[in-house]
């Protein structure tokens, strides 16, 4: 998804280079449409990326915006309520914050995300907002001036709460002020909506998972996609609260690379909840080897971080063969250094990953080599002035959705590791 140009554009086409960006397009990246997901009921997870927009603050900025940003579907709301976050002086990012939700915390309920005040949640004819048990919300682009442009929002399902060989619906979307713990409106009608809304159905794996396997017939049968960080971007908050978000396919179904029986199992862990939570060879998937050539922790750029995504999930089953696990890393210490370029490697090997690796690849690799360079958010930013010079203010209608700002919030964010 390439959104993150087309809102640069619209904010210098606009002069509103400090508008304060509202999460105005919402997708939703697995479950996908039709997929089966989870073992057992259990071990899947819904990954949200929102995209930030000026708000529309005139007609021309109407016209501006909807030629550059992406079209809503039919199913969408309008988006034409004008309305967004009001920053305060307390408050800069609006309530938007890279946030660790661990399940250990009283954070971790039904209601709304602690870090994404808007964000609605819903399921199958529920009016609960769930949006409260997204464990990982992570600021994954930010312009040059900190205005928020893309943001991460994941959920791992440990227990087969919604059942087990059945079809669900989820929707998401964003309203724009705090949302409650109930959402009873129409959200294809309701003005309060400031996003699309993107609704997924599909299918809960009830049973076990195949452990039949096959010698592969191909050298490379995992195809691994990273959805966020991209080249280009900006990410995180001070070199923190960005994540890593990882698919791996396997294209030879025979060959059953994920089989249980290989070591392959849903997860999740941050450190509250496992006491060994650190880098190393994952517990989950054994084969991920991820490295970070600025790492600052123990044994630097050859240490291998498999074991620090908290989430890892199954998204996709075929035939009762897992053919996707899904691997999402909140990182939540500058642990890559800020305001620098950075590069993360990653692959899978046959077996069980190295824990260190210096210098030579293994020769066990079976998917593509990732070498993903991009950009680690710096120090913080003074809030934002206009283009007259006006700074900005909590009562200006066009003010500044500072990423860089919001350094005081850092409190309030779970750091981990
Ligand atoms: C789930 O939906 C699919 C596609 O519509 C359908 O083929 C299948 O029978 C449904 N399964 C159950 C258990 O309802
Ligand atoms: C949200 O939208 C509703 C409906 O348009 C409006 O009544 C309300 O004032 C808006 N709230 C904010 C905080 O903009
Ligand atoms: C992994 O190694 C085993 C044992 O050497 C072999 O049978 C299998 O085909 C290999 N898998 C892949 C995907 O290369
Ligand atoms: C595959 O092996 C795992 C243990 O490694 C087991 O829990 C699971 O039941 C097995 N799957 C089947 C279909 O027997
Ligand atoms: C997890 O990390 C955060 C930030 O470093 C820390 O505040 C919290 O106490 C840690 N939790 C545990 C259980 O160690
Ligand atoms: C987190 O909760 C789990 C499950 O209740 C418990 O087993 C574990 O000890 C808790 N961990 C911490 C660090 O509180
Ligand atoms: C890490 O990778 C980035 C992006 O390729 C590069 O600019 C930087 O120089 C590298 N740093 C080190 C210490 O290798
Ligand atoms: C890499 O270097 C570290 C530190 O020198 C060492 O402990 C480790 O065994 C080495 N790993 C490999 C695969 O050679
Ligand atoms: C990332 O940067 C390295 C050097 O820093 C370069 O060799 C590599 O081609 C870059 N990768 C991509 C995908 O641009």
């Amino acid at each position: 998804m390439k959104f993150s140009q087309a809102f640069g554009v619209v904010a210098a086409l606009l002069g509103l280079a400090n508008a304060q960006n509202i999460p105005s397009k919402v997708a939703i990246l697995t479950p996908k449409p039709g997929s089966e997901v989870g073992v057992n009921g259990l071990g899947w997870m819904i990954d949200v990326v929102a995209e930030f927009s000026a708000p529309l603050v005139t007609s021309s900025a109407a016209h501006a915006s909807s030629s550059a940003a992406p079209t809503p579907s039919a199913s969408s709301s309008p988006n034409t309520g004008g309305g967004g976050y009001r920053r305060s002086i307390a408050n800069l990012d609006d309530g938007f914050i890279p946030f660790l939700n661990s399940p250990n915390l009283t954070t971790f309920a039904a209601g709304p995300d602690p870090g994404a005040p808007g964000f609605v949640c819903l399921f199958s004819g529920s009016t609960q907002n769930l949006a409260g048990f997204f464990e990982l919300t992570s600021i994954t682009n930010s312009d040059a001036k900190g205005n928020i442009l893309e943001a991460y929002f994941t959920w791992y399902i440990p227990v087969a709460a919604f059942g087990a060989n059945v079809n669900i619906t989820a929707s998401v979307f964003f309203l724009n002020s705090t949302a409650g713990a109930t959402y009873t409106n129409n959200p294809a009608t309701d003005p309060a909506v400031i996003s699309n809304v993107a609704t997924v159905s599909f299918f809960i794996f009830g049973n076990d998972a195949s452990n039949v396997t096959a010698p592969a017939t191909t050298a490379t049968p995992v195809t691994i996609d990273v959805f966020t960080p991209r080249s280009g971007e900006v990410v995180g908050v001070n070199g923190a609260g960005w994540l890593v978000d990882l698919l791996f396919i396997n294209t030879d179904l025979s060959a059953n690379v994920f089989a249980p029986i290989n070591g392959y199992k849903p997860l999740y862990h941050d450190n509250f909840t496992d006491p060994k939570f650190g880098p190393g060879v994952s517990k989950a998937v054994p084969g991920l080897v991820v490295l970070s050539n600025t790492s600052t922790l123990a044994g630097g750029a050859s240490t291998n971080l498999a074991n620090l995504f908290q989430i890892n999930a199954v998204t996709g089953v075929v035939n009762g063969v897992i053919n996707e696990y899904w691997c999402t890393w909140l990182v939540g210490a500058a642990f890559a250094g800020k305001g620098q370029p950075t590069s993360l490697t990653i692959f899978l090997v046959n077996g069980t990953a190295p824990a260190t690796i210096n210098g030579t690849l293994p020769t066990n690799i079976i998917s593509n080599v990732i070498i993903q360079n991009f950009t680690l958010s710096g120090g913080a930013v003074t809030p934002a002035t206009t283009g007259s010079g006006a700074a900005a203010s909590p009562t200006s209608g066009a003010v500044a959705l500072s990423v860089g700002a919001g350094s005081i919030l850092l409190g309030a964010f779970a750091l981990l590791l």
